[in-house]
């Protein structure tokens, strides 16, 4: 599968777990097109928006927020493919900010998109074997379904 991953990282806690899934992605055979959201636009990196599966990637900012970097390149993304059927989101927060801002802009990411897929929430950086195991599974829970998920263009597999 052609797999977007797209990501806004202050200070590199979600970066880290984007390279994680992505490293994953392509130990499974898949190709990566990699989105720093904070520098790169998606049209810059990929001439042609449409991907098999995107996986969005964010810190929470104040009260739960979303990065507005982010907000733009999902702005981008859903005037060139709409809102994608087989999209995921993960990120990283902290629980300090409160129980009910922790990772608010993946939940609030993932309401938008309205994604069946379960979210991966980190606390600040991943560390040790509990998170990389937690990040595996996520990633590939998410490359199970997303592999057997017939296709909304069926044309494109028959081929
Ligand atoms: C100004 C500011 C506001 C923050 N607000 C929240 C918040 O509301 N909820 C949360 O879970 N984390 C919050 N955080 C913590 C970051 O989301 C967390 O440290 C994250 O891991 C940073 O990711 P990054 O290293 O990829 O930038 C805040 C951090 C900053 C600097």
């Amino acid at each position: 599968m052609r797999i977007l991953i797209a990501f806004t990282s202050l200070s590199g806690n979600t970066r880290d777990v984007a390279r994680m899934v992505r490293a994953r992605c392509e130990a499974r055979g898949h190709e990566v097109t990699w989105i720093e959201t904070d520098i790169q636009k998606l049209a810059q990196v990929s001439p042609d928006p449409n991907h098999d599966l995107y996986l969005l990637g964010s810190w929470s900012d104040n009260a739960g927020r979303t990065p507005s970097e982010m907000k733009h390149f999902i702005a981008d993304l859903v005037e060139a493919v709409g809102k994608p059927e087989r999209l995921a989101v993960f990120g990283t927060g902290e629980t300090q900010w409160g129980e009910e801002y922790y990772c608010g802009a993946v939940r609030r990411m993932a309401a938008f998109f309205e994604t069946r897929f379960p979210r991966l929430e980190i606390e600040q950086m991943p560390h040790g074997d509990r998170d990389a195991h937690k990040i595996q599974r996520w990633t590939d829970h998410i490359l199970n379904c997303t592999e057997n998920m017939p296709h909304a263009d069926p044309a494109r597999f028959v081929a």
